[in-house]
């Protein structure tokens, strides 16, 4: 495989896996020195065994802290700018995202405008963050997102139904704490959507224009750890175990695609998911085997490689069929998933499609896709994609 030596540079959070890592946080709230955190979290999470365990460990560390649910999935910006007020009004001084990729993004972004000020949507883009926030400390219970690791937040615009990508080193939190416990809870649909959000984390940055030695490596072994145990982990009877090597390879692909950024999957994804309000992690599965046919001969050898991390059959094959295996599994595992092939809209016209493509052109992770895609491309695969929801 070819390696390149242009300049790269990798950045991470400080990460502790394994089990009970979450009872971790006390400890690190006094390496913080801090007297007053804010947790970040989801209202559903609350009643779990182990969320209270997490809090009565807080508890023994401060006296004070304030808890801050009000979070939907793709949180909103008006969701952070709450937040904010609330945590610089409480003298908050660090901050506990407990829950999957929106809490955790709301809490970056919480901590974006508590630090520098102004409207959390002027942030878009790359490297538009002047100061760094306070400590921020993360717990994530899902194996996808991997916004505990990454230089990413995802803010949905809720005027204009855009998500928007905040990509800033500033956002990479200062501990990750990886704990399988958590996800036990976890319903199976959304453990496999969040599965394949991962999975197509760790083939974008493998395939992305600014790849690297390091974000390959990771790369490769979160494609195989996840497709070995994704289904497995999606079952109702899911064990320790397998959730935790989950966890690993969700870990393994955040730090690639922090770093090595994403592809047409996630720009595409992130137009549908804001204007639609669509959970993440099914429109990545679902637009993931167009996708990659569409990159395919743009990227050959490195494709060929995946489809090699998960067990394909490819030694002796030619080109054509290496790619046909390859859509073949990516559908197959949708499919035992139990993911739909398409999104459900109630209205299909023209304006929403130009709209959708529009958003994903604009969206940043489109510029490291191997291939260029043009507005004419991405709306034929939204077409593609697409049905109206029988009333
Ligand atoms: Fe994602």
């Amino acid at each position: 495989m070819e390696i390149t030596m242009e300049l790269r540079k990798f950045v991470a959070p400080e990460i502790i896996t394994g089990v009970d890592a979450r009872l971790m946080v006390g400890r690190y709230i006094t390496h913080f020195a801090a007297a007053k955190p804010m947790i970040v979290t989801d209202k559903n999470l609350r009643t779990f065994q182990w969320f209270q365990d997490t809090m009565e460990e807080v508890g023994k560390y401060v006296h004070d802290c304030i808890v801050f649910d009000d979070v939907t999935a793709n949180p909103r910006e008006y969701e952070v700018m709450k937040g904010a007020e609330l945590f610089l009004a409480e003298k908050c001084d660090l901050i506990i995202a407990i829950g999957g990729g929106s809490p955790i993004d709301c809490a970056k972004g919480i901590s974006i405008v508590s630090s520098n000020g102004g409207y959390i949507l002027e942030y878009e883009g790359v490297d538009e963050i002047n100061l760094p926030g306070p400590p921020l400390i993360c717990i994530p219970t899902t194996a996808g997102a991997s916004a505990d690791v990454s230089q990413f937040a995802i803010i949905n615009d809720s005027v204009n139904h855009l998500k928007k990508a905040i990509i800033s080193k500033k956002v990479v939190p200062d501990l990750a704490l990886i704990d399988p416990v958590p996800l036990m809870t976890m319903d199976p649909y959304l453990t496999a959507c969040t599965g394949m959000d991962a999975m197509t984390h760790a083939i974008e940055a493998y395939v992305s224009n600014a790849n690297s030695y390091l974000s390959d490596v990771r790369a490769l072994d979160a494609i195989r750890l996840i497709n070995e145990n994704i289904i497995k982990a999606s079952q109702e009877n899911h064990d320790l175990y397998t959730i935790y090597l989950m966890m690993l390879g969700s870990l393994e692909a955040g730090l690639a695609f922090s770093n090595a950024s994403l592809g047409a999957v996630h720009a595409m994804a992130h137009s549908l998911g804001g204007l639609l309000d669509l959970p993440h992690g099914e429109c990545n599965s679902i637009l993931l085997e167009h996708i990659v046919n569409v990159n395919f001969e743009f990227s050959v050898e490195r494709y060929t490689l995946i489809a090699k991390q998960m067990g394909l059959d490819v030694e002796n094959a030619n080109q054509e069929d290496i790619k046909l295996a390859l859509l073949n599994w990516i559908r197959t595992l949708r499919k035992k998933l139990q993911i739909a092939g398409y999104a459900f809209v109630d209205t299909l016209n023209d304006e929403i499609l130009d709209k959708l493509s529009e958003g994903a052109l604009a969206d940043p992770c489109l510029v490291t896709n191997p291939k260029l895609l043009t507005m004419k491309e991405v709306r034929a695969i939204y077409e593609k994609i697409l049905r109206r929801r029988e009333k």
